[in-house]
């Protein structure tokens, strides 16, 4: 087959085949191989910031990436590189107030401890880098918190100050939202002349983290004679007995938990029948001891609801004063949201109190501003008080940030003994 095919070639094909003498192609020559060198030093306009944030209260809080702090920084701030955030009550209620889902960020955490990683210039003469500091960064409305890791402070608004080395970083991020809350509500109790040396007290919610604030400030600070009558479940009464072992016989303890509904059943009986009734822990046995103090002149509500209120006149002297951090409805962090209206009878007693009833009402509201701050000093105060360990934070847990879903569950159950602290990373 082959033979016949060559057989038939045109020759005329072969006199048109150009014999080429292509050369074979040759490398390019190159002088050296590329090599990777570093990227030119550019100008850092930013520092990038992890915060955890949530959108409602139907999202799960989440990390985010989004926020980040241009520098270089206003002439009047100076960053904070936070170690560790305090968690309030008020977090959850900032939480419960988003209810639908929000397409901004909110931060989480309203209280601070960390160290200065940079300052503006109009600063630099009172805080320098590596300053350790604590303090409240109060900012609901704009939506920035302290779970983050580094956060802008603005001296002039936000109450800062250098931490003491006698007192830890997480000591220090729990410290001054409920001192600070304490300490306003006893001074402005003792600039109207209600709170003396005579003083009988009575609080309700014994070991709140304000009453664990308040009670040390009563008792070290203010130096009240009298015996302070606690509501506060029976674990409560053993757990302030074991951090103040000094206060056993300065602390008169009442069980709310056995008298749920009826919490100024005891608080009556114990003044008319002038004795209080104790149990003992183990035979269960009623121990009675003498109570002559009477009624009380000062009652400080850190639960709330009606309940003392509404009995006010068994309990309370004339011309006493009652203080509540939360209103005639009973405090749910489930559901309580931030700046609520309160009870509308609890407007009128605002009101009218001094007509209608015989003691004076105050609803607690701290506004924890530097500005505010400057004005009657508390914030330097309660800084000289912790740093002569006259009064110190008392911290229930501390949680890794990453694992905050644990953190708010345990703090929203509302039975924390002590601050709920959060690690933050550094990032
Ligand atoms: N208006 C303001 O400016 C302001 C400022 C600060 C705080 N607050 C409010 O004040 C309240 C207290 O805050 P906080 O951070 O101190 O609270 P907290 O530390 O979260 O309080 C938890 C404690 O409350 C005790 N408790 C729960 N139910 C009780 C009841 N029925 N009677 C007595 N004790 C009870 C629990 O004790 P057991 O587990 O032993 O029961 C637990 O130890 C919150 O509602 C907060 O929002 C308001």
């Amino acid at each position: 087959m082959t033979e016949k095919i060559l057989a038939k070639r045109d020759e005329f094909l072969k006199t048109q085949t150009i014999n080429q003498d292509v050369p074979t192609p040759k490398e390019i020559p190159q002088l050296e191989l590329l090599k990777r060198v570093p990227r030119p030093l550019r100008h850092v306009k930013y520092i990038p910031v992890k915060n955890l944030v949530f959108f409602s209260k139907h999202t799960t809080p989440q990390f985010s990436y989004e926020t980040r702090i241009k520098t270089p920084i206003p002439k009047d701030t100076l960053i904070v590189q936070v170690r560790n955030s305090g968690l309030n009550p008020v977090d959850l209620k900032i939480i419960n107030s988003y209810t639908r889902n929000m397409n901004r960020e909110v931060g989480i955490g309203r209280e601070f401890s960390g160290v200065i990683t940079e300052t503006g210039s109009d600063v630099r003469g009172q805080w320098k880098e590596g300053d350790e500091v604590y303090g409240v960064y109060f900012h609901p409305t704009l939506g920035v918190g302290t779970a983050q890791s580094s956060i802008l402070v603005a001296p002039d608004k936000d109450v800062i100050l250098r931490k003491p080395s006698n007192i830890g970083f997480q000591a220090a991020a729990g410290t001054l939202y409920c001192l600070g809350a304490a300490r306003n509500i006893l001074d402005g109790l003792e600039s109207k002349g209600q709170l003396t040396p005579s003083s009988n007290i009575l609080i309700n919610g014994g070991t709140t983290s304000v009453a664990i604030f308040a009670i040390q400030l009563l008792k070290y600070h203010h130096r009240i004679p009298k015996k302070i009558v606690i509501l506060c479940s029976e674990y409560g009464a053993t757990f302030l007995k074991s951090q103040f072992p000094d206060l056993c016989d300065e602390l008169i303890f009442v069980n709310y938990v056995m008298n749920a509904r009826q919490i100024h059943k005891p608080l009556e009986d114990m003044i008319s029948n002038h004795e209080t009734i104790s149990y003992d822990a183990t035979t269960g046995q009623p121990i009675s001891s003498p109570y002559d103090q009477g009624k009380f002149n000062v009652i400080l509500d850190f639960i709330g609801g009606y309940q003392l209120i509404g009995h006010s006149n068994s309990l309370l002297e004339k011309n006493g004063a009652y203080v509540t951090t939360v209103g005639d409805y009973r405090t749910n962090y489930s559901k309580d949201v931030f700046n609520a209206w309160d009870n509308p009878s609890a407007g009128a007693r605002k009101i009218f109190g001094k007509l209608l009833w015989t003691f004076d009402y105050t609803h607690f509201h701290f506004d924890p501003n530097a500005k505010y701050a400057s004005k009657n000093g508390w914030a330097e105060k309660c800084a000289e008080l912790v740093e002569s360990e006259v009064v110190r934070c008392v911290v229930d847990k501390v949680y890794d940030w990453k694992k905050f879903e644990d953190a708010l569950d345990y703090l929203k159950r509302g039975h924390c003994h002590g601050k709920v602290i959060l690690e933050v990373e550094r990032f």
